[in-house]
């Protein structure tokens, strides 16, 4: 899970490049480096470090005239970050350089091959592999290098080549990975996501699977992997660049955070019917699709999952159809029980994790329906799946994700109330009642922003402590998982979600004089038994922050802080209670000095296994 992009026409190349590159720094920013065009042939500058570092390296190096260029944002996979593992890669006569995301998983068995040809490497990717077989097959044709090439990979890869003696063309192709080409006037980018495209043009084409790409600044011509043109749809993006930019905000995250009542309601408006139905007959998700169906299995990774937990609660209770949630990467190889008779329900931000995909192919081979809930527009899952649901989030920077996941589980809400419309388990009142109560959500969302403060001050409180727990019953339990999750990967904390009542099998041994714990009680026929469980962590020392809806007493034997939001049927209840804790975890990651929108070790878009 790297990022690339390119761009081919009649400005300099660089500004554009870095622009491009920045907008993809969520993708991975271990390192990063681009090659350009210049009259003295190509000149590649990369650097261990972010882009910002790249920028600077290449000022120093003063100014270059080029009108072309490539260049990569990386997390690391084969080789640590260094300046010698970043790309652009060389062939060894410095006039090819590539770019690559992705692995390519025989690129031993290709490396000693060309190594006894002779191909000296100089860096310990698996990618450099790629930049010496097509520098071998490269006779002054691009597409045919990279055709041959190809029919030597195996892996999932997107890749951008630039030959000095064609000095304004790009040739690329992909394979399981991301690449779109952005088509300006009389220029034109390639790139692996949208918004690194629109400082040119909100038109682009989504390159498939073995499709190879040549671009020069008045031309994209496509081929398929044998070499014969193909036509592709044009696609215009349908958000402004502002959505990609922090707006005066400090981090994306809490931009993002705050978008939460637009993004549920651009993704809810539309697919409410005056009469307060739901209505995703756009995506083609009737009640045929629901009517008859055995199972439903939701297959996803991170939060993705926590949200399709959430949706297990809402199939369950109000469709009463079974629902099997599991870890893509677990499902995938666990010989899962799944026909024609059940649906594959996919849920995914990026719609290019590799997990998540894998899964849905094997679900498909399986004879399921695929339903894929996606934010990104044209993104793989949601070319390959029978119906696709978007998310309308527009784009989500911040690697921690919350408007998407608010997204996810609002359109988990409009799918339980379509199934249970089909199965006749909820009467047309109930369900007209509980899509009023949706339409409301987005106002419901805005009002519970306003825990921002107090939030705050609590994550001043506890911030310095490195354990912390979360717990809740029900769909509670499912918004912990949710919050204990952002906690660790913002901001460093070890961090357990435990069902309230499955503590004191084991983890309340964990909980001491003054361990934070983080209880939820939003779902009201559980309320006292989860008051309960959160008496016995405060009675053994912890310091408990309390998110309800409850009119409850609240004596000081249950807890040291209570943020009140609003209540809404049980099964949204994760939509409200999601927020406090996202602002909590956002403040103790900023208070701990956490590099809050590029955490360590992690990326956006996980195209890797
Ligand atoms: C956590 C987070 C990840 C993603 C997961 C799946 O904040 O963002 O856990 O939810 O990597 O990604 P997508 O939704 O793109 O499939």
């Amino acid at each position: 899970m790297c990022g690339i992009v390119g761009f081919t026409g009649n400005r300099a190349a660089v500004p554009v490049l870095i622009e491009g590159l920045t907008t993809l720094e969520y993708r991975g920013y271990d390192s990063a480096g681009v090659t350009l065009q210049t009259k003295d042939g190509i000149k590649t500058v990369k650097t261990k470090g972010r882009i910002k570092v790249l920028e600077d390296k290449i000022n120093e190096l003063g100014s270059f005239d080029a009108t072309c260029g490539i260049g990569h944002t990386r997390w690391a996979t084969h080789g640590a970050p260094s300046d010698r593992n970043s790309h652009p890669h060389e062939n060894m006569e410095g006039t090819i350089a590539l770019v690559h995301n992705g692995i390519i998983e025989n690129y031993l068995e290709l490396k000693t091959a060309l190594i006894a040809e002779g191909v000296e490497f100089k860096s310990d990717t698996d990618s450099e592999v790629v930049a010496h077989l097509f520098s071998k097959f490269y006779k002054g044709n691009g597409l045919e290098a990279m055709m041959e090439t190809c029919k030597h990979l195996r892996g999932s890869y997107a890749i951008a080549v630039t030959c000095s003696d064609n000095k304004d063309e790009m040739i690329c192709t992909r394979q399981d990975n991301p690449l779109i080409v952005g088509l300006g006037k009389g220029e034109n980018m390639i790139a692996s996501d949208i918004p690194a495209i629109m400082s040119i043009t909100k038109d682009f084409i989504v390159v498939g699977d073995n499709e190879i790409v040549r671009v020069k600044p008045d031309s994209v011509e496509v081929f398929d992997s044998e070499g014969n043109a193909i036509e592709k749809e044009v696609q215009t993006v349908n958000w402004d660049i502002q959505g990609a930019q922090k707006e005066g905000y400090d981090h994306f995250m809490i931009k993002e955070i705050m978008e939460q009542p637009k993004a549920v309601r651009n993704t809810i408006t539309s697919r409410i019917t005056d009469n307060d139905m739901p209505n995703l007959m756009e995506e083609g998700v009737g009640a045929d699709v629901f009517k008859n169906v055995r199972n439903i299995h939701i297959v996803a990774c991170g939060s993705a999952f926590y949200a399709g937990m959430a949706g297990k609660i809402a199939f369950e209770r109000l469709a009463r159809i079974p629902v099997v949630a599991n870890v893509a990467s677990e499902f995938r190889y666990s010989d899962p029980i799944i026909d024609e008779n059940d649906i594959c329900l996919v849920i995914s931000q990026s719609g290019e994790t590799a997990d998540t995909l894998a899964a849905m192919r094997e679900a498909k081979a399986r004879g399921a329906k695929t339903i894929a809930v996606v934010n990104v527009l044209a993104s793989s899952a949601a070319r390959e799946a029978d119906h696709v649901i978007y998310t309308w989030a527009g784009p989500e920077i911040a690697v921690a994700t919350t408007k998407a996941y608010s997204a996810q589980l609002s359109v988990m809400y409009l799918l339980a109330l379509t199934a249970a419309k089909a199965r006749g388990t909820l009467s047309d009142e109930q369900i007209a009642g509980y899509c009023r109560d949706l339409r409301d959500l987005p106002d419901m969302i805005e009002e519970t922003l306003g825990s921002r403060e107090t939030m705050e001050e609590l994550a001043k409180l506890y911030h310095e402590r490195n354990d912390s727990f979360f717990i809740g019953r029900g769909i509670d339990y499912m918004a912990c998982q949710e919050g204990s999750l952002k906690l660790k990967e913002i901001a460093y904390v070890h961090s357990e979600a435990y069902a309230g009542g499955e503590l004191k099998h084991g983890p309340i041994s964990l909980i001491e004089e003054g361990t934070p714990v983080v209880a939820l009680a939003c779902e009201e026929s559980l309320y006292e038994k989860q008051i309960s469980n959160i008496k016995s962590v405060k009675a053994r020392g912890a310091k408990v922050i309390l998110v309800t809806n409850g009119d409850f007493d609240i004596d000081p034997d249950m807890c040291d802080h209570v943020v009140k939001i609003a209540k809404c049927p049980f099964f949204m209840a994760a939509s409200l209670s999601i927020i406090p804790v996202q602002f909590y975890a956002y403040y103790v990651g900023v208070f701990r000095g956490c590099d809050i929108d590029k955490p360590r070790n992690l990326a956006k878009s996980v195209t890797v296994e």
